[in-house]
């Protein structure tokens, strides 16, 4: 007979918890038995003393089993997805997941709305007029075996992992999110109960990330990797930097044109590279060997996809997009080379703009953020714009501002040092 003190014990005093012990908390904490302050409790001694890669394992399959697995294996395209730890002008999903479905895979993302700086895949979307986060699961299958769409980026139902929706939601409050096991099994179970064949994952380091440290996102990556391919999805994880925002913009509708102009063969160079680079690894691991992501980004092919994707979730991908009423600008306060931008000051002060939400539930505003004018590495004049706000509420501006005020650095060419995007690779 197991008690929640009796895991809760055990785990605080250093011991390994069986997998009967794991299997039950799990059960009865989704099914209200064990409470919130004895899961908070848990979890502060899992923070605390850590999870061997058994439990990590058997901490996921419960949560998994909390809720319902998808399952594609019975459409005609292998399936693959990313998933990104979050970062400050991370729209990568929006051209990959057409370019990689460009390619003949199929995509199943289930994505979540934003909390804090680093802003929600779903929130972007929704500023493309029409555009609808909620499909049905026979809507997303008939999306997914379409060849002219292939792709879907949809909300997460109730049913996928509801056991890491109710503990995700105590950590949160409790100081617990930092444990290395459990921000690993909050992750793989959503995704591995996606039903997705392969997964690829962005895990970001740097002063805009969740990780801040090298070694931690080494970690993470690490554990990911290994829960993804115990449960038989092929995982690979790329390690890549997040001290400076991912492209020029922040902010819902800005990304939207961004990665736009991205699908049609423009766009900043890093998010061309990171898109290329994740593609690459997707395709690679949905066993695709003859087309190179490079040449259906080039060609045009995946912007067709772009298109039919949004189109079948609702949206118009010719409608124009919801612009800010009010914008203010930053001009570069001296003449030289742009040396830093600090990827955490631009987005908490695009999530001050309305960008993001404090709470969930909170609505977005589509058109607020920020345009960056240059980038680490550019030269600038004194006087010329460095930064665009966008925002519905201008009282915010002042805010703004002040946490602006050391989130750049302009110096000489030679206090500049360029350093890479990618910075490493896992796979099991
Ligand atoms: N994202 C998640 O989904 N879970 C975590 O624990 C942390 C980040």
């Amino acid at each position: 007979m197991q008690s929640a003190v009796g895991v809760i014990t055990t785990k605080r005093d250093g011991g390994e918890l069986s997998e009967a012990q794991i299997d039950w908390v799990v059960d009865a904490f989704t099914r209200g038995e064990v409470a919130d302050e004895q899961m908070s409790a848990l979890a502060m001694a899992i923070l605390l003393r850590g999870m061997t890669r058994r439990e990590t394992a058997r901490w996921t399959a419960a949560m998994i089993a909390s809720g319902q697995r998808m399952d594609f294996t019975d459409l005609p395209r292998p399936t693959v997805d990313k998933h990104s730890t979050g970062g400050v002008g991370d729209k990568i999903t929006l051209p990959l997941a057409p370019l990689v479905a460009a390619c003949g895979a199929a995509v199943p993302q289930l994505s979540g709305r934003g909390l804090g700086h680093t802003g929600g895949t779903l929130d972007k979307l929704e500023a493309i007029p029409g555009w609808q986060a909620d499909l049905s699961v026979p809507r997303m299958r008939e999306i997914l075996a379409d060849p002219r769409v292939g792709a879907v980026v949809c909300a997460a139902g109730a049913d996928l992992a509801p056991a890491d929706k109710r503990l995700y939601a105590l950590r949160d409050v409790t100081g617990t999110v930092e444990s290395i096991p459990l921000i690993a099994s909050s992750i793989m179970s959503k995704k591995i109960a996606e039903g997705t064949g392969a997964l690829v994952l962005d895990v970001k380091v740097g002063r805009g990330a969740f990780m801040k440290e090298f070694d931690d996102a080494r970690e993470l990556a690490a554990a990911m990797v290994e829960l993804g391919t115990d449960a038989g999805v092929r995982t690979v994880a790329l390690l890549t930097a997040m001290d400076t925002p991912l492209g020029r913009t922040a902010g819902n509708a800005l990304e939207v044109a961004e990665s736009v102009e991205v699908l049609a063969g423009g766009g900043p160079a890093d998010i061309v590279e990171l898109t290329v680079a994740l593609a690459r690894e997707m395709v690679a691991q949905a066993g695709i060997t003859d087309i190179d992501p490079a040449d259906a980004l080039a060609d045009g092919r995946a912007m067709d996809h772009w298109r039919a994707m949004i189109a079948a979730q609702g949206g118009d991908p010719d409608a124009p997009l919801p612009r800010a009423k009010h914008t203010e600008i930053v001009k570069a306060p001296d003449t030289g080379t742009l040396t830093r931008l600090d990827a955490l000051d631009i987005g908490l002060a695009a999530w001050r703009l309305g960008a993001g939400r404090a709470r969930q539930g909170d609505p977005v505003q589509a058109g607020a953020g920020i345009e960056m004018h240059a980038k680490p590495g550019d030269s600038v004049t004194a006087g010329q714009p460095l930064l665009t706000l966008h925002t519905d509420t201008p009282e915010t501006i002042p805010a703004a501002l002040e946490g602006l005020r050391d989130a750049f650095s302009i110096g000489s060419a030679a206090e500049f040092t360029p350093t890479p995007l990618l910075l490493d690779r896992l796979a099991h």
